[in-house]
């Protein structure tokens, strides 16, 4: 089952809220659902993903409430904040994953929504490039130390995903500012 599938239950009733994607890629993931909120904005630290992301938007239905910009999760601020914000298979990349749970908690509005999906921890990746993957329940007490309040994780089981080529289960979490 696709990630996608697995994420749309959690993005209900959602037509009149805002959607954020940080670090979209080309777009797989957040221009799927584009069309079910009133504005979304993809955001990648990439300008070759970002400039794919363009041309899919170009002559798209979607380009009147979709934005897609450049900019450095890690480095950058944005002054708007969203009701829900989507992560999908970035926090791997990021070195100071503490940091960046503080950085989405500041970019979603009271009671707005992160969702969050990573690779469970995968003790058999060495690298020093990305994370083996997030022991869950460390991850659900850092998100509760930055703020957010309920959060639900469920491990994908059915979805396991190459990391550094070993197959490994990703998690969905979402979290409530
Ligand atoms: C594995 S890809 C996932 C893409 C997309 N979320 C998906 O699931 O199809 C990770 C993406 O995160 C982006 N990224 C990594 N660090 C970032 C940062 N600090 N700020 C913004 N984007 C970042 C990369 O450029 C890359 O496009």
């Amino acid at each position: 089952m696709k990630i996608r599938n697995k994420i749309r239950p959690y993005l209900k009733n959602s037509e009149a809220m805002t959607l954020l994607e940080v670090g979209c890629g080309t777009g797989l993931i957040g221009l799927e659902f584009a069309s079910l909120f009133q504005r979304t904005l993809l955001l990648d630290g990439s300008s070759d993903m970002i400039a794919c992301v363009q041309e899919k938007l170009k002559d798209s239905a979607l380009a009147g409430n979709v934005e897609a910009l450049v900019l450095d999760f890690e480095q950058e601020r944005l002054s708007e904040t969203f009701d829900v914000v989507l992560v999908v298979q970035v926090l791997l990349h990021i070195q100071d994953s503490r940091e960046m749970l503080a950085r989405l908690y500041d970019s979603l509005k009271p009671g707005g929504r992160l969702i969050l999906v990573d690779y469970t921890r995968n003790n058999a990746v060495k690298s020093a490039l990305i994370h083996p993957g997030f022991d869950v329940g460390v991850l659900l007490d850092e998100l509760k130390n930055t703020g957010f309040s309920a959060s639900e994780c469920v491990v994908l089981s059915d979805l396991r995903e190459p990391l550094m080529g070993l197959p490994t289960p990703l998690f969905l979490i979402c979290a409530e500012r």
